[in-house]
Formats: structure tokens, C-alpha cells, sequence
């Protein structure tokens, strides 16, 4: 009896409190060759590469140690889709939940994945890291999946470039690149690898969990005569929907049963595809399709890559309704209205913008100063004018219209929540961008569709709608890295109150020894002023517009024609220009203007984005979406 109540005791410690998880991982340069044509150096873990997949149940505690093993930068860590409640300061994004850990320092990682379950992600969220190979799954194990299964598999998506961020990032955000054109990736890798088989057998239910862990196309998946049945997307049960093709942007997850065939006597392919109309060229070498093997038998023969006639027949995510029959939140207490726009400022170069604003980083990360601002928490003026910030009153029904003036398709993510997307427009390419409509809009679906991460249409809107009931600070932005590079992001600041009054929001001891060891202040507002919170002199802040008359196509016409001189036709290929050496300092000859590298480091934004050439004087020098350039 004894024993039992003892068994019984343990049960309900380990239900109630779960497991904890503790990793040691030590950043680094690994040699690989993900692709198989071209070797090259990629971060890794303890000096593997790829990074393992992180398995834990709900209610387990993670305590994940990172160490910056770089000498010559700064890093962090961000499970994607967690909530952190309570532990914000876990969230990962460097200068907005916490400071960047410095080379040779360790950062504990320490929260529990309190009511969650499904596929999830960790990656960087320090510039172009994780593009760079920071980045692996994180699958929340849940002993009341709702679906039958035989066996779990995890694939992840990719892009993949030979050339790192340190060379990628600098040569994009310039002014040599007025459009603002992303760099082109080399290949797509599919599991981090290229031709990968998937070993199968008969007559079995798999569930396979697919993560987009790209950093800037989102792709289309196929099986040769298998099908997907969806069951969750971004950690959201969602009522069974069979599909043939999925298309998943950066960030994105789903969850699908594949049941496969009973017999052995032949392979299938498995095939994956980039979104070209996201890409500004198309290079001739550039394989968008990638073939991979579902292997039932080794002796028969490797299956021959499968076409499809249309892209028009993936599963539209907005239809899939969530298994917890979760109704339409109440009636918005804010509305948020945000124009998304990509543009050139004063100093050349093309950024993005919500509402005019380009983020800009703070000299104190936000969280910081949300904990040491007292009551002036609540005053959106101590976060900085360019970081974006917006304060959410704890409770509130929060609706987020994005009107997409750019005609690219963007992945929106936000931290800290899951939302209901209750209306996405149609693209809008050719047309004039449309904006969502608040007195003509379609009615809202009864049990919306709910996930962390979205897509905007080209042209068009979507609105989102959660609930502030997670005190913290929430970066809200673009998942394409080069667009959150160029600023792409705002933050909702929720319940400030309610963030300094948890005693586990206070910073650790690894959080201040990072902050100390890089240099940044515990404290202050946006410009670590501690005596007068309102006082913002001196805060980072954008470049000026361009001067008038001389506009982005005044810029991109000197450019083109500057490099047409030297280069001819081969000019059209942005990146090229990277393998010139002094090309900035001719072009600046050229141009008769000063020459300064514009782009210091924190300038830089943390993790993602997206980019398209928004504006009209951009477009007319990038191929169109419908007019690709082939070179
Ligand atoms: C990774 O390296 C750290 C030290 O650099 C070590 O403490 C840890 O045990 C290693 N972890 C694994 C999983 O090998
Ligand atoms: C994939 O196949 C291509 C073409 O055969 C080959 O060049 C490449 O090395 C392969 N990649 C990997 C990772 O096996
Ligand atoms: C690390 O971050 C600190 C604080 O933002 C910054 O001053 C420093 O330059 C960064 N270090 C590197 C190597 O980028
Ligand atoms: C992790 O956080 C919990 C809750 O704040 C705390 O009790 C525990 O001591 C922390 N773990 C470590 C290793 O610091
Ligand atoms: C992807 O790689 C992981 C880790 O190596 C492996 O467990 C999984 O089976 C692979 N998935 C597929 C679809 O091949
Ligand atoms: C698969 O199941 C079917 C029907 O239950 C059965 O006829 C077949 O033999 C099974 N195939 C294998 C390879 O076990
Ligand atoms: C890639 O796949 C698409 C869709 O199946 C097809 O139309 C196209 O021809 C394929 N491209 C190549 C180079 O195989
Ligand atoms: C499945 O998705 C389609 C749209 O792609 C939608 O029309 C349909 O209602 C969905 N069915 C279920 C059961 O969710
Ligand atoms: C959701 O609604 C369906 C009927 O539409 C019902 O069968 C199911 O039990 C409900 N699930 C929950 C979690 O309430
Ligand atoms: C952005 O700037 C444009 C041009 O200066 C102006 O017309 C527009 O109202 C601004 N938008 C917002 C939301 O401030
Ligand atoms: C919004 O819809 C209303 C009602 O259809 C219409 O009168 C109004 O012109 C629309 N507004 C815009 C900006 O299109
Ligand atoms: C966060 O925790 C609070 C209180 O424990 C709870 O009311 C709220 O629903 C939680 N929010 C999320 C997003 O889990």
C-alpha cells in the first residue's frame, strides 16, 4: 500500500512537474557538404552538424546551456512557437529579450513547455546565423496524441547557399543593391542534404513532422502517389485534411500521416520545389525541384523525379479547423493596422518598413527596460521611437491588420503566441496594392485557423487576432531573414505591469553576466538613460529619407548603368558583384560619391526576412513575377 501511494506520489511529480532536459551545447564552424557539390563551413553544435532534434514531452522543464564558442561573435538561441510564459527573457531575440552572449559565454536556456505540444524549432536569432546552420527541431512529445500512428519521422526544409551571412548580409544590405534584390540560394536541402532517401516499410501509418527551417523561400512538397493527411500546423491540432501538395513558407510547420503502400515492389519520389516567384532572378544553374526517394525496397530502382501541372493545389491553411474547436475570439479591444513597405533611404540602401518605421535596435534590449522603467513601463516612448514598439493592456482582444503594399508574399511570425487568422486576402499582383477593408470585409470563419506563423498574399491583407494573455515582449515580424535584416519588425510590449510584478521575469544570473560581459546596460530606457525614462535623446534611429528628387530609381539607374560599364549583362546578377574585389570602391569612383562602409553591425536586425522589391521604381528594375530573367 505503501509502495503504491509511493508510485503514485512519483507519478505525480513527474505529471505535474515534469522532466528536465539539460544540454551542453557548444556553437562552431563544422565542415560540410550539404548539398554534395560544394564543401563549406556551417554552425554547428559541439562540432557536428546538422543539429540534433530536441525531444521533449509537455510539462518537461528545458535547461539548455549555450555556449558562444565563436571568437569573433555574438549568438543566441530561440525555440520557435514556445510562449514563455513567464520566462520571456528565454525567448532568444538578441537586443529584445535579452542581451547577445558574447564569444566564451554560456547562457541557460531555462523554461518549461508548460501546455504545448507538436513541431516546433530552435534556431538563432542573431543575424544570419541560422541561415548559416544554427538551427534544428524541437518536438513536444504529447502522450494523448490524438491521431494513430506507427512510426514518427522529422524532415526539415531548406534553402541553401555556398556563401555565408558574413559575406551575403553586408552585400545585400548596400547600396549597391538599391532594389534590395535577396541573394539567390545554390540549392533547396531536404533534410539537410540533397537525394535523401526515406526508408519505408509496408503497410504503416508514419507521422511526419516537416519544418521549414529556411531563411528565405518557402517551398511546395509532392509524393509520387502517396498522400499527406494534415493533423497539426505551428503546434495546433487541426481536424484531419488530405492533401497532394503542401506549400510551407520559412517557419512553418506541418504535421501530416502518410500511410504507405502495402506492397514492396516499387519506389516513389518525394519531391520538394521553391516558390520561385519569390526569387528576383532565376539563374540557369539553379535547380528548383529537388528529388528525394521513398524507399520501400533498396533492390528496386531509384524512381525518376514527378512533375505536376499546377501549384494551384495545395492545401489552403486557412480552412484547416483546430481539433480544440477553439471559437472566434470576442470583438477586438485594439486594432493594430500596420502598412508593410520596402523602400530606399537616405543612405542607399533598401529597407522595410510597418508603417513607415524601419526597426532599429535599442541600446538596452526591450525586455530590460519593460522590467526597470517602473510605471513609466506602460509609456510606448521609453522602448525608442525605431524599435516599433506597442503596448498591450494584459487581456486584451488584439486584432493585427497587415496590408501588404509590397508585391512579395511574406511569413509573419510572432513570439510569445499563437494567432487566429481571420481573413486573408487573394493576391493582388498586377494591381495596385488592396488594403483590408474594416466596413467591407468577408465574415469571419467561426473556429478560425490558429498558428505562429502566416502568410501575407502579394498586394494584399490578413488580419490576425489573439489575446494578450501573456505577459512579455513580442517580436512580431517578416521570417524571411534578409527581410528582418532590413528591418521588418515591431514588438508588442504586453502587460509591462504584469511582466515586472512575476518574480521569474527577473533577470538571471547567466542573463546579467551575458549583458555585462557584452557590454550592454541592465537597465534604462531605448538609450540606457536610468534618470529620466522619457528622455530619448540620443536613441538609434534610421537613416533620413532620400533627399527629394533623388529617388530609388534615380539610384538604381546610376547603379545599372555604372555597372553596365564594367560588366555588361552579367550586371543583372547582384551577387557576382561580391566576387569582385574593389567593385565598391570603382563604382563609388564612378559615382563621385564618398565612400563609407554604411552598415555597422547593429544596424543589423536579429533573425529573418523576407524581402521583395516593393515599390514601383524597384519593381521596374527587377523581373516581374510574371516576366522572370533567366541568365
Ligand atoms: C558539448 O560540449 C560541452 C563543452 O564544450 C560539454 O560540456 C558537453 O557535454 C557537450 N555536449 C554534448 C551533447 O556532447
Ligand atoms: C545529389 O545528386 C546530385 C546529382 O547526382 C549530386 O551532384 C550531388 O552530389 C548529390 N548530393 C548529395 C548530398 O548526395
Ligand atoms: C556583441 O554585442 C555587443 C552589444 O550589442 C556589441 O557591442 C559587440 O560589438 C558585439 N560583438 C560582436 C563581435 O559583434
Ligand atoms: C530554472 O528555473 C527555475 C524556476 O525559476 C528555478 O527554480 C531553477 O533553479 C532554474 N534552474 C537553474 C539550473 O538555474
Ligand atoms: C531526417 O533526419 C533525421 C535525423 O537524422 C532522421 O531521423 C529522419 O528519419 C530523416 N527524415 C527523413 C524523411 O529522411
Ligand atoms: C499489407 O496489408 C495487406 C492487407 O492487410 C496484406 O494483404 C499485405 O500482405 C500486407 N503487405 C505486407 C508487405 O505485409
Ligand atoms: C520542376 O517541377 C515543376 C512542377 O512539377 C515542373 O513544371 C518543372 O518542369 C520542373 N523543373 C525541372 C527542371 O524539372
Ligand atoms: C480541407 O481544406 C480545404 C481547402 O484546402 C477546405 O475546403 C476543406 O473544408 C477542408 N476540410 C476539412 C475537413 O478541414
Ligand atoms: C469538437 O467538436 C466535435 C464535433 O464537431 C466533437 O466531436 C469534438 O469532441 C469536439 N472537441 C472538443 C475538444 O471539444
Ligand atoms: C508613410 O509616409 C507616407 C509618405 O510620407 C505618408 O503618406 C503615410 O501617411 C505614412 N504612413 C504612416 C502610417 O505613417
Ligand atoms: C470600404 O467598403 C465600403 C462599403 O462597401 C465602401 O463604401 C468604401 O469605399 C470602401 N473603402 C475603401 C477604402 O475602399
Ligand atoms: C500564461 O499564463 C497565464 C497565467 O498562468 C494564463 O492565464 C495565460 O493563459 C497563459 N498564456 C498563454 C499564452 O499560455
Amino acid at each position: 500500500m505503501r509502495l503504491l501511494s509511493l508510485l503514485f506520489f512519483a507519478f505525480l511529480v513527474r505529471f505535474i512537474h515534469g522532466e528536465t532536459h539539460t544540454w551542453y551545447f557548444e556553437t562552431g564552424w563544422v565542415d560540410a557538404n550539404p548539398d554534395g557539390v560544394f564543401e563549406k563551413k556551417m554552425i554547428g553544435f559541439n562540432g557536428s552538424w546538422p543539429l540534433p532534434t530536441l525531444r521533449v514531452k509537455k510539462g518537461d522543464r528545458i535547461n539548455l546551456y549555450l555556449i558562444n564558442g565563436f571568437n569573433d561573435r555574438n549568438t543566441t538561441l530561440h525555440f520557435h512557437g514556445m510562449f514563455q510564459n513567464g520566462t520571456g527573457q528565454m525567448d532568444g531575440p538578441e537586443m529584445v529579450t535579452q542581451c547577445p552572449i558574447p564569444p566564451g559565454e554560456t547562457y541557460l536556456y531555462n523554461f518549461t513547455v508548460a501546455d504545448q505540444v507538436g513541431t516546433f524549432w530552435y534556431h538563432s536569432h542573431t543575424s544570419g546565423q541560422y541561415g548559416d546552420g544554427m538551427r534544428g527541431a524541437f518536438i513536444i512529445e504529447d502522450d494523448d496524441f490524438p491521431y494513430d500512428y506507427d512510426e514518427e519521422v522529422v524532415l526539415t526544409l531548406s534553402e541553401h547557399y555556398h556563401k555565408n551571412s558574413d559575406e551575403l548580409t553586408p552585400a545585400f544590405l548596400s547600396r549597391y543593391n538599391p532594389t534590395g534584390a535577396e541573394p539567390i540560394p545554390q540549392n533547396i536541402l531536404f533534410n539537410e542534404t540533397r537525394n535523401n532517401t526515406w526508408k519505408v516499410e509496408p503497410n504503416k501509418t508514419y507521422l511526419l513532422r516537416i519544418v521549414n527551417v529556411g531563411r528565405f523561400v518557402s517551398q511546395f512538397l509532392w509524393m509520387e502517389d502517396h498522400e499527406f493527411e494534415v493533423v497539426e500546423i505551428d503546434g495546433i491540432y487541426v481536424e484531419k485534411n488530405t492533401t497532394d501538395m503542401i506549400y510551407i513558407t520559412t517557419a512553418q510547420r506541418y504535421t501530416a500521416l502518410v500511410r504507405t503502400k502495402s506492397d514492396t515492389s516499387k519506389n516513389y519520389a518525394f519531391m520538394a520545389a521553391i516558390d520561385e516567384t519569390m526569387l528576383d532572378v532565376i539563374p540557369g544553374d539553379l535547380q528548383l525541384n529537388g528529388t528525394n526517394y521513398i524507399v520501400y525496397d533498396d533492390n528496386n530502382d531509384k524512381p525518376e523525379a514527378v512533375t505536376v501541372d499546377s501549384w494551384e493545389d495545395i492545401l489552403d491553411d486557412f480552412y484547416l479547423k483546430p481539433l480544440s474547436n477553439t471559437t472566434l475570439f470576442d470583438e477586438p479591444d485594439l486594432t493594430v493596422t500596420v502598412d508593410i513597405a520596402m523602400d530606399n533611404l537616405g543612405n542607399g540602401v533598401n529597407y522595410a518598413f510597418f508603417n513607415n518605421i524601419t526597426y532599429t535596435r535599442p541600446v538596452v534590449p526591450t525586455l530590460l527596460t519593460a522590467l526597470s522603467a517602473g510605471e513609466f513601463a506602460t509609456n510606448e516612448l521609453v522602448y525608442g521611437t525605431n524599435t516599433h514598439s506597442i503596448v498591450l493592456q494584459g487581456g486584451d482582444v488584439i486584432d493585427l491588420v497587415l496590408n501588404n503594399h509590397d508585391p512579395g508574399t511574406h511569413p509573419f511570425h510572432l513570439h510569445g503566441h499563437t494567432f487566429q487568422v481571420i481573413e486573408r486576402g487573394p493576391a493582388f499582383p498586377d494591381d495596385e496594392p488592396t488594403d483590408w477593408n474594416a466596413t467591407d470585409h468577408a465574415e469571419y470563419p467561426e473556429y478560425p485557423m490558429e498558428r505562429d506563423t502566416v502568410y501575407v498574399r502579394p498586394s494584399s491583407y490578413a488580419v490576425l487576432r489573439f489575446k494578450a494573455d501573456n505577459p512579455g515582449v513580442w517580436f512580431f515580424h517578416c521570417h524571411i531573414e534578409w527581410h528582418l535584416d532590413q528591418g521588418l519588425a515591431l514588438m508588442f510590449i504586453e502587460d509591462p505591469m504584469g511582466i515586472q510584478n512575476n518574480p521569474e521575469q527577473q533577470l538571471t544570473e547567466s542573463h546579467k553576466n551575458a549583458c555585462n560581459k557584452a557590454g550592454v546596460p541592465l537597465e534604462g530606457n531605448a538609450v540606457a538613460n536610468t534618470n529620466n525614462y522619457l528622455d530619448l535623446k540620443g536613441e538609434n534611429v534610421q537613416h533620413k529619407p532620400l533627399p527629394t528628387g533623388f529617388t530609388a530609381r534615380g539610384i538604381v539607374a546610376l547603379v545599372f548603368s555604372c555597372i553596365a560599364a564594367f560588366l555588361g549583362m552579367a550586371a543583372i546578377a547582384f551577387y557576382g558583384l561580391a566576387d569582385i574585389p574593389d567593385v565598391e570602391a570603382r563604382v563609388t569612383r564612378d559615382l563621385n560619391v564618398e565612400y563609407e562602409d554604411d552598415i555597422a553591425d547593429d544596424e543589423i536586425i536579429t533573425e529573418d526576412q523576407p524581402l521583395r522589391g516593393s515599390q514601383e521604381s524597384s519593381r521596374s528594375n527587377r523581373s516581374n513575377r510574371s516576366g522572370k530573367v533567366r541568365i
